[in-house]
């Protein structure tokens, strides 16, 4: 997957240095980028005024509020919170779309879009115009919308909305994404819309559908995940989003691969669609508390993270989804533990905002360790020693992070290339990590 040169070239290297004591204290991060662009979406749906506390300070969900704006949806927004002013309908756009490097922008507002009648373009960063696009024009065309996109379905795409009617489809990938686009399409279509899923996948517009007074059912059969929903206007709402755990995930790894680290994560998100990698350091040897807190459509609550002897281990099929933006953070940890760790069937890896196996595998060898790449997945055997070096994050936020946890525990500095790109999810993340040391 290629990298825009201008943005690689207007964002410096950042150096870490080796921990030299544990990660301890407290910290916050932002809000939940998920449930942050569903919230705006779906704010934007409704007639009336949302508020929406604890909004994500990510560079992605920016994306979403801007194409909210050039879609005539009155948004202001005052430090973490976000107040939209939906009238039900969008404009038709002036210009395309930008969704910038956000696939959950384009993936997501394509289901908004569905709805409109009138025809309007998205597109994006160079990266994200390298992206699969056809796994949520699929649907969207089946439900009666007119959806273009360029050689290999690939973004630009073009979409004119109108009369949809509704569909039952099968995922043929686990993605929240297409499953979210339908649901919103599926708003406005006539009859019922269901979605059908073999494994779970994260659950937050159906949740907030749900809080906002949608018809909306969920239903297990034969294994399959069913979801619901019938034509529906949503109401107004006010919602505070939880620490998205994605961004904790990184803190999380520090702590448990330091010797002696003791970090406690307030108010994250623990919807257990989301959690898997919290389960699996626990399963390699972390010590992991967690301590919930009520209220609000998403489960939140404190988490806290001790270091202890680690161990390999294997992550299957299921479980992938609930820890899929985490996998990097997993690999890196495997490299300290003992023993094998395997990943499997989650080559989704490769079609994010890098191809994150081999961009994962490249920076993790770079610093000497044991990690393969297989056509699915990732072997890591541990543990190694990891020496001072270079790392590429490939303009991918989430390998910018891994490669940035890597330096506390190899014997020498590591220089990450790209890490401003960790602003598409977490602006913040240098100086948060700096202030646990
Ligand atoms: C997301 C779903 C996942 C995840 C992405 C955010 C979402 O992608 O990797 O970072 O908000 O729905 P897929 O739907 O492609 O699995």
């Amino acid at each position: 997957m290629s990298v825009d040169p201008r943005r690689m070239g207007t964002l410096p290297p950042a150096q870490i240095h080796p921990a030299d004591g544990p990660i301890v204290g407290e910290c916050r991060v932002p809000g939940d980028k998920s449930i942050s662009h569903r919230a705006a979406l779906i704010a934007a749906m409704a007639d009336g005024t949302s508020r929406i506390r604890g909004f994500s300070t990510a560079g992605d969900c920016r994306a979403t509020l801007d194409v909210l704006t050039a879609l005539g949806v009155k948004i202001t927004t005052k430090g973490d919170e976000v107040v939209i002013l939906g009238q039900g309908a969008l404009l038709p756009p002036d210009a395309p779309l930008d969704c910038r490097r956000s696939g959950t922008t384009m993936r997501l507002v394509a289901g908004l879009l569905a709805t409109a009648a009138f025809r309007s373009v998205l597109t994006g960063d160079q990266q994200l115009l390298h992206r699969p696009m056809d796994r949520v024009a699929e649907p969207l065309q089946s439900m009666g919308a007119r959806v273009d996109l360029a050689a290999g379905g690939r973004p630009p795409m073009s979409i004119e909305g109108g009369t949809l009617t509704g569909i039952e489809y099968r995922l043929p990938v686990a993605s929240a994404q297409v499953k979210s686009a339908v649901l919103l399409a599926g708003l406005r279509a006539s009859g019922a819309t269901t979605v059908v899923e073999a494994v779970p996948t994260r659950d937050h517009t159906e949740r907030l559908l749900a809080r906002v007074g949608v018809p909306i059912r969920l239903r297990q059969a034969g294994g399959e995940i069913l979801t619901t929903v019938r034509p529906a206007d949503p109401e107004p709402f006010e919602v505070i989003v939880p620490g998205d755990p994605s961004s904790a995930a990184p803190l999380m790894a520090a702590a448990a691969l330091v010797p002696g680290s003791d970090l406690a994560l307030r108010g994250v998100g623990l919807n257990p669609t989301r959690t898997g990698f919290l389960r699996a350091l626990e399963r390699m040897g972390a010590w992991v508390e967690v301590t919930p807190s009520s209220g609000g459509p998403e489960p939140r609550g404190d988490v806290r993270v001790r270091h202890g002897p680690l161990r390999g281990l294997e992550v299957d099929r299921v479980e992938v989804p609930s820890l899929i933006d985490e996998l990097p953070l997993l690999a890196l940890v495997a490299t300290q533990a003992e023993g094998v760790t395997e990943v499997r069937e989650a080559s989704e890896l490769r079609v994010k905002e890098s191809d994150r196996v081999a961009g994962l595998v490249a920076g993790l060898r770079a610093l000497g360790a044991d990690a393969q790449e297989t056509e699915d997945g990732f072997v890591v055997r541990g543990p190694t020693r990891l020496f001072g070096g270079r790392c590429h994050a490939l303009a991918d936020h989430r390998l910018a992070m891994t490669f940035a946890v890597a330096g506390l525990v190899a014997s020498g500095p590591v220089e990450v290339e790209g890490m401003g790109f960790v602003g598409d999810s977490f602006p913040g993340f240098l100086e948060a990590l700096e202030g646990l040391r």
